[in-house]
């Protein structure tokens, strides 16, 4: 996501000694200076009566006084204005655990097949464009959940050194027990990733559905991180149907292999949420 695409949501205050924070970040940490809280309309709770809420200006500006408008508002389809709806605390801390989780999970598709293609491509050659075309989608998922989470400072999983481990192991040893193997680890990972951005891509319409229906938006930052969240995981798809095309069903023993590696990324994402 560019920060032109995110500018409009990403307006900065000066504080003290020049540093820069963003104040409307919907993911922004509460512990920024006073001057970025007061400001930060977009991630605090709906504003109170005493407490006249501020509208974000240009950032060539924030040192003006605040206006009176009772909330940040885009412009919508219809004509007027949508007040854009600030986010809960249950809902910050939804979306921080959900692209943690989704940071690490492609640092682990790329590994995965890292591993697998020098294996796989050796004995398989004709699988080399398909393993290049799916590790630089997932390179391309890494660099946006890595651009996503640096930009609103959410913290990595912690348990990344053991995910790494565990990727590469996984890649390699399943390309070893073959293609069909391979394949197979594929179709199991890409299954609950799929699933997992799938309940992501539900969770954030259901969101902008209400939003809608209180005559709100949820702006544009998360309107766009929906559309990507739908194209990756359209992506994610499109993997899985490239494992079974190539015969994933057909590994020995497929049920036990997949349960296990559909178990431990299940276990991952747990912990990875939490963690
Ligand atoms: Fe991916
Ligand atoms: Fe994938």
């Amino acid at each position: 996501m560019s920060s032109t695409l995110l500018s409009p949501m990403s307006l900065v205050c000066r504080a003290p000694r020049g540093i820069h924070y963003p104040v409307l970040d919907f993911l922004a940490p509460c512990t920024i200076s006073a001057v970025s809280r007061q400001s930060s309309r977009f991630h605090t709770s709906p504003p109170r009566s005493s407490q006249p809420p501020i509208t974000p200006q240009p950032s060539n500006t924030t040192n003006a006084p605040p206006s009176q408008s009772p909330l940040p508002s885009q412009p919508s389809k219809d004509g007027p204005t949508k007040p854009i709806r600030p986010l809960t605390q249950e809902q910050r801390a939804f979306l921080s655990s959900a692209l943690r989780v989704n940071q690490t999970g492609e640092l682990a598709a790329i590994l995965i097949y890292a591993a697998q293609s020098p294996v796989l491509t050796r004995s398989h050659p004709h699988l080399r464009p398909l393993m290049k075309h799916m590790y630089d989608q997932e390179a391309g998922h890494y660099k946006y959940f890595n651009e996503v989470i640096s930009k609103h400072r959410i913290r990595p999983t912690a348990m990344t050194p053991l995910w790494t481990a565990a990727a590469s192991i996984l890649g390699w040893s399943t390309a070893v027990l073959g293609r069909e193997a391979a394949m197979a680890c594929t179709e199991a990972v890409e299954t609950e990733i799929g699933t997992h951005y799938n309940e992501q891509v539900g969770v954030l319409v259901d969101w902008a559905k209400k939003c809608e229906a209180r005559g709100e938006s949820l702006g544009p930052e998360l309107e766009a991180l929906i559309g990507e969240l739908r194209r990756i995981r359209d992506e994610e798809l499109e993997h899985l149907d490239h494992a079974v095309e190539n015969d994933a069903k057909a590994a020995r023993p497929y049920e036990a292999l997949t349960e296990v590696i559909r178990g431990g990324c299940r276990g991952a994402i747990w912990v990875s949420e939490r963690v």
